[in-house]
């Protein structure tokens, strides 16, 4: 260790940075798809009362133990166990969360390449290579390895210049551009044919189905997903908040920003697919299901713009590049866990750990591009409905029955004087203590049952 460490340079880039890791594929292709197929509003429901009372106090934990351990996820876990046992658990734990962000990055930048490939085609329409514009939305492995490829790049690129230079000057700007293009095209969307059905589909929901096992346990996972939780992520973001910060209030700012935009971008997309199946696009099978499956976004949108004639160019252009960002700024926040911890455990200089680590989750990605029928879903359940409430339920564990009670206390007063007598303080211990874990592992018995 002594290596000296980043942090960021104000609670605005706190925000923005951990925001910007929270917002991304998650909120604009995670949960529409999502919503699209366990039912819509039900599975709306069902998320955001799953995204505030089980994920914030679980967002709020992992915050916590990276401040207080001002370190990796592993050393930082490490800090609060008090023998060797516990600190064996917190080895497994905290290394298993970062290689759960490396079997997300390595999915997410696939789906992030095609976000990519999706911005270059207006483009290359206006210009006039229909060919170009043909090639980069067909699906291809050629295609699918190039555009995984650049945005790996871009990923390591950044991560490799540390956090301030980095993560926090990329998180800038991008949130309020992207708040203001949905916000227009839900404004748009409603003014078309099939989008009040699509509204109904997404707003009044069918309460029978609210208990659902497999609706919830896919919410659950989307919820958690959505925070980056599990994954080291948090942790080492928290680790980068000054002291003087009020915990509590940054996260449950981060929350409502990350749930917001979710909620958004399905009210853009759900009657978005209504008004595409109005206009003769196959959305539905005969049996209701979904046609596209995890490429619904890349079916919906683009009829969408398409709709719009010549200025539908320019916006499905902004719109794709704004996604792209918002995919690398949290992509960029996967890859700080497995290279923080090489840094500060192995003494591995910042820029070796950081193509390292890249390289590798370039590799898995490769394997699941040659394999994306099967591997791609396989990978993304494995590491999203299980791997993250699973280690961030043990992360839980540890803020509720490892650390003492005191000791949480006191980190959590700093920047924050009041909170012994707040309400958070009267019900957020006793919650990460037994609702957390006892909730989180009752789905998952609920859905093997
Ligand atoms: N929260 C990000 C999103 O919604 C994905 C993510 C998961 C980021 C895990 C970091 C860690 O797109």
């Amino acid at each position: 260790m002594g290596v000296s460490r980043g942090g960021f340079s104000s609670r605005m880039g706190f925000i923005l940075a951990a925001a910007g890791s929270a917002v991304g594929l998650g909120n604009i292709w995670g949960f529409p798809t999502q919503t699209a197929s366990n039912g819509g509003a039900a599975f709306v429901l069902v998320y955001l009362v799953l995204a505030f009372c089980l994920a914030y106090p679980a967002f709020m934990a992992e915050l916590l133990i990276g401040r207080y351990g001002q370190a990796n996820a592993v050393t930082s876990l490490q800090k609060m166990s008090r023998n060797l046992w516990q600190k064996r658990f917190a080895f497994l734990v905290g290394f298993g969360g970062i290689v759960c962000a490396a079997l997300i990055l390595s999915f997410y930048g696939i789906i992030a390449g095609w976000m990519m490939s999706y911005a270059i085609e207006p483009l290359a329409k206006m210009l006039s290579l229909d060919g170009l514009a043909q090639w980069v939305v067909t699906q291809g492995t050629l295609r699918n390895l190039l555009f995984t490829a650049v945005f790996m790049f871009l990923t390591i690129f950044i991560i490799s210049r540390g956090v301030e230079q980095g993560i926090e000057k990329w998180s800038k700007r991008l949130m309020p551009m992207l708040i203001v293009l949905l916000v227009s095209l839900i404004v748009y969307v409603t003014t078309l044919e099939g989008a009040d059905q699509g509204l109904k589909a997404y707003l009044q929901p069918d309460f029978s189905r609210v208990f659902d096992a497999d609706l919830l346990i896919s919410a659950l996972g989307q919820a958690f997903f959505s925070l980056s939780l599990g994954t080291s992520v948090m942790i080492i973001y928290g680790s980068y908040i000054a002291k003087k910060e009020n915990l509590v209030t940054l996260g449950a700012q981060v929350t409502v920003i990350d749930v917001s935009i979710a909620f958004l971008a399905g009210l853009l997309i759900i009657p978005a697919m209504y008004v595409a199946q109005a206009q003769g696009v196959a959305i539905f099978a005969e049996d209701g299901s979904l046609i596209s499956g995890s490429g619904l976004v890349f079916t919906v949108l683009p009829a969408l713009f398409q709709g719009m004639e010549s200025v539908g160019l320019v916006v499905a252009f902004a719109f794709f590049v704004l996604m792209s960002i918002a995919a690398l700024t949290s992509s960029i926040s996967m890859l700080e866990g497995p290279v923080s911890y090489a840094v500060e455990r192995h003494n591995v200089e910042r820029k070796k750990a950081t193509i390292a680590a890249g390289i590798i989750i370039f590799i898995i990605s490769v394997a699941i591009v040659l394999n994306i029928e099967f591997l791609l879903d396989f990978i993304a359940i494995l590491a999203t409905q299980y791997g993250q409430p699973i280690i961030a339920m043990l992360c839980c564990v540890f803020v509720g029955w490892i650390w003492h009670r005191s000791e949480v206390l006191k980190e959590i007063q700093q920047g924050n004087d009041a909170v012994e007598h707040s309400l958070f303080w009267k019900i957020w211990p006793w919650y990460t203590k037994f609702v957390c874990p006892v909730a989180i592992a009752a789905v998952f018995i609920h859905s093997i049952l």
